[in-house]
C-alpha cells in the first residue's frame, strides 16, 4: 500500500494583506510552505508528493521552493483549477494512485501538523476509508442567524477538523467524481465523503495545528517557532 500527499496551494492566498501568498512568507529558515512540505518528506510511511499550485505559478514553485529547498519525495506540481475542490480533484487525476492506496490531502498552510499523528490517521482510513484529524471544540458554538443566536450547540459534540485529512483513493476519488458531476461543493474533502454517505473516523488532532491565514496567525506560528526550537525540522 502506497501513501500519497496531495498539497493543494493553488489558492490566491492574499488574505494576509500581503502582495504575496502566504503560503511563500518566511517561517523560520524557509517559506511555510517548505516547511510543510519538508515535514512530509521526512516521514517513512509517505511514498510521494504532489504540490497544487496555480498554473502560472508551476515553474516559480519547482525551482524556488522543490528545487531550492531540496525538499524530498515530490513527484509532481500539479496546476490547481478555480475552486480547492478542482485543484484537489486535479491533484488526485495526476497522482496515479491505486485503488487500495491511501492519500493524505493536506493544506500547504499548516506546517505544525503532528507528525506522530500521521500512522494512526493512515490507518484509520485503510479500516474505515476516511479519516480526519480534528481537536474538541475549545469555544462554545452557537448557531447564529441575523444578529440573534438560535441556538447553542452541544460542545461536547463539536469537533474542529484539521488537515491532513486521510482517505482510501477509491473512496476520495468516486466522491469527486460524484460531486462534480452533480455540481456539488463541499468545505473539506471528507465532506464529500459523508455527502456519499461513507464513513469518516476521527483521530485526535494538535491545538498548533492552526492554518495560517491571518496576520495574528503568522504573529503566532513566529512565535512557535522563535520559543521553541523543536517547533519545525
Ligand atoms: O482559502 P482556503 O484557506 O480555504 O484554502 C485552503 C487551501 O486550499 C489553501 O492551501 C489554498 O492554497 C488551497 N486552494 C487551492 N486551489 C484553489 C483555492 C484554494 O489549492 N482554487
Amino acid at each position: 500500500m502506497n501513501v500519497h500527499v496531495l498539497v493543494p496551494a493553488a489558492g490566491s492566498g492574499k488574505r494576509l494583506g500581503s502582495a504575496i501568498s502566504k503560503q511563500f512568507l518566511p517561517l523560520g529558515s524557509r517559506p511555510i510552505l517548505a516547511q510543510t512540505l519538508l515535514r512530509f518528506g521526512s516521514l517513512p510511511q509517505i511514498t510521494g508528493i504532489y504540490l497544487i499550485v496555480p498554473e502560472a505559478e508551476r515553474t516559480f514553485c519547482q525551482r524556488d521552493i522543490v528545487d531550492k529547498f531540496h525538499l524530498p519525495k515530490i513527484v509532481n506540481v500539479v496546476a490547481g483549477g478555480k475552486e480547492r475542490q478542482d485543484s484537489v480533484r486535479n491533484g488526485l487525476e495526476a497522482c496515479n494512485a491505486a485503488q487500495n492506496d491511501i492519500v493524505l490531502i493536506h493544506d500547504g498552510v499548516r506546517p505544525f501538523f503532528p507528525a506522530a499523528q500521521i500512522p494512526p490517521l493512515i490507518d484509520a482510513a485503510a479500516i474505515t476509508g476516511a479519516a480526519v484529524l480534528a481537536i474538541p471544540s475549545q469555544d462554545t458554538v452557537k448557531k447564529v442567524i441575523n444578529g440573534r443566536v438560535l441556538k447553542t450547540l452541544d460542545r461536547s459534540q463539536i469537533w474542529q477538523v484539521q488537515t491532513p485529512q486521510a482517505f482510501l483513493f477509491s473512496r476520495i476519488f468516486e466522491a469527486h467524481r460524484r460531486a462534480q458531476a452533480e455540481n456539488h461543493i463541499g468545505t473539506d474533502d471528507s465532506a464529500l465523503v459523508e455527502w456519499c454517505g461513507w464513513p469518516v473516523a476521527v483521530v485526535s488532532g494538535s491545538v498548533r495545528n492552526f492554518k495560517i491565514t491571518t496576520q495574528a496567525d503568522l504573529l503566532l506560528a513566529r512565535a512557535l517557532v522563535s520559543t521553541d526550537k523543536d517547533a519545525l525540522l
